[in-house]
C-alpha cells in the first residue's frame, strides 16, 4: 500500500473542516483510493464531523468517497479508568481506518517510550486499525552518527502482527516543521536501510512513508524514489491546495 497522509496536529475547528473540504475536493485528481489512500488525521474531536461532511459532499464531489480517516494517537489501553484516553475501538467507531503511532512530538512531549508504542500498535491491530508507526532520529543523534542505532531500537517494536497491516513513516525529527527537508540521498539511504532491516523480520513488504517538511515543490522528487511509499504531511496538510498538489505529485510520478 502507498499513501499520502495529512496530519493536522493540534489545528482546526468545525468551521475549518467545511471550508477545507470545499477547497480540497475539487482539486483532487483521480487515483486508486482503495489501494493507495489519501488519509486525513484531524484532531480526534473533529473526526465525526469530517466523516459527516464527506458523506454530504459525495454527490457533489465523488472524490469525497476516496478520503480515509486517521487518528493522531491511540490509547495503549482497551477501556477502563484512564481519563482522557481514546481506545482503538472508539477510533474505529468514529470511522477511522488508520492511526499514527509514536510521532516524535508524542515521544518528546508525552514521554512515549518504545514499550508504550509497541502496546499501541498491538491495540490498533487488534481493533483492525492500520498503524502508521513513526521513527526518526534527532539532529544530535544524526550528528553523532547514531541514526541506525536509534532506528533499530525504534523498529524493535515491530515484532508481531500482520506485516501488511503496518506502515512506517521515517520522519527525521530535525526536518519536522523546520522547513528543512532531508536530501533525497539521506531519505533513500535510511529507507533502504529500514527495508533491509525489516526484511530479516516478518515485515517483508512494509510501506515506508517519508515525513518532514514535505511540500509541493519537493514532493515529486521524494515520491519518485522506489523506497518511498508516500508521505506523512504536517504543516502543508493544513492548506488544502498544497495537500492536493502534493497528492497530485504522487499521482503524476506514478506512486499512487
Ligand atoms: P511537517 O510535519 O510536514 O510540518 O514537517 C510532518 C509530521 O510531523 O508528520
Amino acid at each position: 500500500m502507498k499513501a499520502v497522509v495529512g496530519n493536522w496536529k493540534l489545528n482546526g475547528d468545525k468551521a475549518f473542516v467545511l471550508s477545507y473540504l470545499r477547497h480540497l475536493l475539487p482539486q483532487l485528481v483521480e487515483f486508486d483510493a482503495v489501494n493507495n489512500p489519501l488519509v486525513l488525521c484531524p484532531p480526534v474531536i473533529l473526526l465525526s464531523q469530517l466523516q459527516t461532511i464527506l458523506q454530504q459532499l459525495v454527490s457533489e464531489f465523488p472524490a469525497a468517497a476516496s478520503i480515509q480517516l486517521g487518528a493522531q494517537d491511540v490509547s495503549e489501553y482497551g477501556s477502563g479508568a484512564f481519563t482522557g484516553e481514546i481506545s482503538a475501538q472508539q477510533l474505529v467507531d468514529q470511522g477511522c481506518r488508520f492511526v499514527i503511532i509514536g510521532h516524535s512530538e508524542r515521544r518528546q512531549h508525552q514521554q512515549e517510550t518504545n514499550d508504550r508504542i509497541a502496546n499501541k500498535i498491538q491495540r490498533a491491530l487488534q481493533a483492525g486499525l492500520q498503524p502508521i508507526v513513526c521513527v526518526g532520529e534527532t539532529l544530535v543523534q544524526r550528528q553523532q552518527q547514531q541514526v541506525f542505532e536509534v532506528l533499530a531500537q525504534q523498529l524493535a517494536v515491530m515484532t508481531a502482527g500482520d506485516p501488511a497491516a503496518v506502515m512506517l513513516a521515517y520522519e527525521p525529527v530535525w526536518a519536522i516543521g523546520t522547513g528543512k527537508t532531508a536530501t533525497t540521498e539521506q531519505v533513500v539511504e535510511v529507507h533502504q536501510w529500514i527495508l533491509n532491516f525489516l526484511a530479516q523480520k516478518p515485515y517483508k513488504s512494509v510501506a515506508v512513508l517519508y515525513g518532514g517538511s514535505v511540500k509541493p515543490d519537493n514532493a515529486p522528487q521524494l515520491f519518485a524514489q522506489s523506497s518511498v511509499s508516500g508521505g506523512l504531511i504536517g504543516g502543508c496538510s493544513l492548506d488544502p491546495i498544497a495537500l492536493a498538489n502534493i497528492h497530485q505529485a504522487a499521482v503524476q510520478v506514478g506512486l499512487i
